[in-house]
Formats: C-alpha cells, sequence, structure tokens
C-alpha cells in the first residue's frame, strides 16, 4: 500500500492555518486575561530585621541616594527627602514601578517594578528605619492593612471581624474618588494636564497605600479624614471594579468592543478561510 504523500502534505497545510489561529486565539485570550488579573492579597508587614534593613541599605546606595541623598535627606536633585515618609509610599512608590527614576526630570509613572519583592521588603524596610537612622524620629504612614469584606451585602451586627460591605465602599468611592477616577474605575485627565490613572492595575494593599500616601497631585487621605473602616471598603471597592458582574456575554476582560472585535475577527476571518481551503480543495 502506497501512502500519498502530497495528500497528507496538503491535509497538513490545510490543518496549520486553524491551528495556528487558534494558538493565536489562546494566546490573545491569555494575555487579556492576565492583564485583566491583578495580584491579590497583603504584603506582609513591614520588616524591622536589622538584616533586611541593612541589605536595604545597600540597594539605596546604589539606586536611589544620586537623587535622595546619602542618607534619604533630599536636596541632590528634584528629589524629595524620605526621612518621614513612611513605610507606605516606599512600598507604593516601589511595588508600582515609579521608583526608582531613570532621570528626576521624568514623571514618576506606573511602570512594571524594578525590584523583586524581597528587595523591596529590604528596600521599605530601610526607608522605614531611616527617623531613627537620621534621628528625625518623624514617621510617615506605614503600609495599611484592610478590613475583610463582609459575606453579605449587609454587616453582621454584632460585627466581630469588623468586616466591610461593597455598598459602604462604592458610597465612600463616588463622594472621594469618582470625581478624578471615574465611577468605573477608568481613569481620565485633570485640568492643569495631569493624567489620572486607571485603577485596574493597583492591588488592594495599593489602593490603600495610594489612599494615605496621595502621590501627587491626588490628595492624602488621612485616618482623620478617612476612617480604617471607609479606606477598608474603598480598597474592596476598587478590586470588585476590575472584575464587575457580567450580566449577557463574555467578558473579554472589560477591553470593550477593542477586544471584541479582535477576537471576532481572528475566530471570524478562521472560519471564513477554513471555509474557502475547503471548497478551494475540492476543485
Ligand atoms: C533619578 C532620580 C531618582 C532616583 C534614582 C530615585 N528617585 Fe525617588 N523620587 C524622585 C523624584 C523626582 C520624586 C518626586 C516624584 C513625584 O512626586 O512625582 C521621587 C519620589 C519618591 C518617593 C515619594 C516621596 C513622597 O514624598 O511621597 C519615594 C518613596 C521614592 N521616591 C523612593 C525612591 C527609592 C526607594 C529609590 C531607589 C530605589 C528612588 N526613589 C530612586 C527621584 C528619584
Ligand atoms: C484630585 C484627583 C484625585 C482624587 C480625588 C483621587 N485621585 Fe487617585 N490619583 C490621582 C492621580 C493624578 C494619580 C497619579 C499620581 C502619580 O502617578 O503620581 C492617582 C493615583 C492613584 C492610584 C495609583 C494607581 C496605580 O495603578 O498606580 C490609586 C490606587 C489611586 N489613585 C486611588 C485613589 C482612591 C481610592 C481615591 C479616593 C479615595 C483617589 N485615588 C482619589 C488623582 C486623584
Amino acid at each position: 500500500m502506497t501512502v500519498d504523500v502530497t495528500s497528507v502534505r496538503r491535509s497538513h497545510r490545510l490543518l496549520a492555518g486553524p491551528l495556528a489561529l487558534i494558538a493565536l486565539a489562546l494566546v490573545a485570550g491569555s494575555v487579556l486575561f492576565a492583564t485583566g488579573g491583578v495580584a491579590h492579597g497583603q504584603s506582609d508587614l513591614v520588616s524591622t530585621n536589622p538584616a533586611d534593613i541593612t541589605a536595604g541599605e545597600l540597594l539605596f546606595q546604589a539606586h536611589c541616594q544620586s537623587c535622595h541623598g546619602y542618607e534619604g535627606e533630599g536636596g541632590q536633585t528634584s528629589a524629595p527627602a524620605l526621612t518621614d515618609v513612611g513605610a507606605a509610599a516606599a512600598d507604593f512608590y516601589l511595588s508600582t514601578g515609579r521608583m526608582p527614576l531613570n532621570n528626576p526630570g521624568n514623571e514618576a509613572l506606573r511602570h512594571h517594578p524594578y525590584f523583586n519583592t524581597v528587595e523591596i521588603r529590604q528596600l521599605v524596610a530601610y526607608v522605614n528605619a531611616l527617623p531613627e537612622i537620621t534621628g528625625t524620629n518623624v514617621y510617615g504612614p506605614t503600609i495599611p492593612t484592610v478590613a475583610p469584606l463582609c459575606t453579605t451585602d449587609t454587616p453582621p451586627n454584632p460585627n466581630p471581624t469588623g468586616c466591610v460591605t461593597l455598598s459602604e465602599g462604592q458610597r465612600a468611592y463616588s463622594l472621594n474618588c469618582a470625581q478624578c477616577h471615574q465611577a468605573a474605575g477608568s481613569g481620565g485627565m485633570l485640568s492643569k494636564g495631569n493624567v489620572v490613572p486607571t485603577l485596574h492595575n493597583a492591588n488592594i494593599t495599593q489602593v490603600a497605600e495610594a489612599m494615605r500616601v496621595g502621590p501627587k497631585p491626588m490628595p492624602v487621605f488621612s485616618p482623620s479624614d478617612m476612617s480604617y473602616q471607609q479606606m477598608s471598603a474603598i480598597a474592596h471597592y476598587v478590586q470588585y471594579l476590575h472584575r464587575p458582574a457580567n450580566p449577557g456575554g463574555l467578558p473579554i476582560s472589560h477591553f470593550g468592543p477593542v477586544s471584541e472585535g479582535f477576537i471576532g475577527v481572528i475566530l471570524g476571518f478562521g472560519v471564513l478561510w477554513f471555509a474557502t481551503r475547503m471548497i478551494g480543495n475540492r476543485g
């Protein structure tokens, strides 16, 4: 029995196209899901371990002191002093990749973090220890913890865990954040041309940190303006905004019509292309 090599080749070729398209669609899908998915969970408490502080000091001298000064006293460039900013600011600016800057004149924008989580923990430990090291003894906000989310939308009474609800979060968010970040957290522009970033990349700790730190031009929401309860409720609500309920249809990571069109094109053209190949091969 002989094998018809050309027909085997042809059927391979026939399959290769659709398989490649399916692979492409899968890759595109996973990229969309990956960008939609956010790391949740709390960062560890700030380390006061001397080994971490020393490791952080070495990293600081290599990557930060050229702008922020030898012991974070500032003044080298436009970079501010870090002696009293606190662990929340260090963790926020490092975990969102805003620091280190390449150039003091650059805008501190969100990037992929430059350091890994261990290094960030060490740098945060060092910045957190600066008030003691430099003797200013002025402590900025520490990395905030967030109260748990209630399992129902009415808090239990009594409420031993101090849980918060999404409705509380929505109310506080609409009052304090939506004017800049928009109702859906998509971001926008301020009058002076400052860009207000989307909130969809920020994990729950970063949202809480942003409120306590107030990365300029965002205002600070200190515990006297905004209670622990409200801060926690907003932090959960912003996570909820990443994945609101999806009545009807696939969410496709809320990328909207762009990604829907994109997937439509891949699948639609794939089917058309397959059909034309089938018809073509009959002839
Ligand atoms: C090229 C100069 C430069 C380098 C290097 C740099 N920074 Fe900065 N940093 C700045 C400037 C400028 C600002 C103010 C940016 C702003 O407000 O938008 C800033 C702001 C900060 C803030 C916020 C301070 C506040 O008032 O809330 C922190 C925290 C910080 N930097 C930490 C670091 C750490 C840690 C490193 C090293 C890993 C580092 N920076 C490296 C220039 C630099
Ligand atoms: C006056 C406008 C304004 C208000 C009000 C405001 N923000 Fe912001 N927010 C900003 C701007 C501008 C930035 C970018 C700052 C920067 O990159 O240095 C920002 C950054 C952030 C970030 C960092 C996002 C990221 O992915 O890096 C978070 C999180 C955040 N805001 C949450 C909040 C929350 C929660 C509230 C309400 C409690 C709030 N903001 C209120 C303007 C505002």
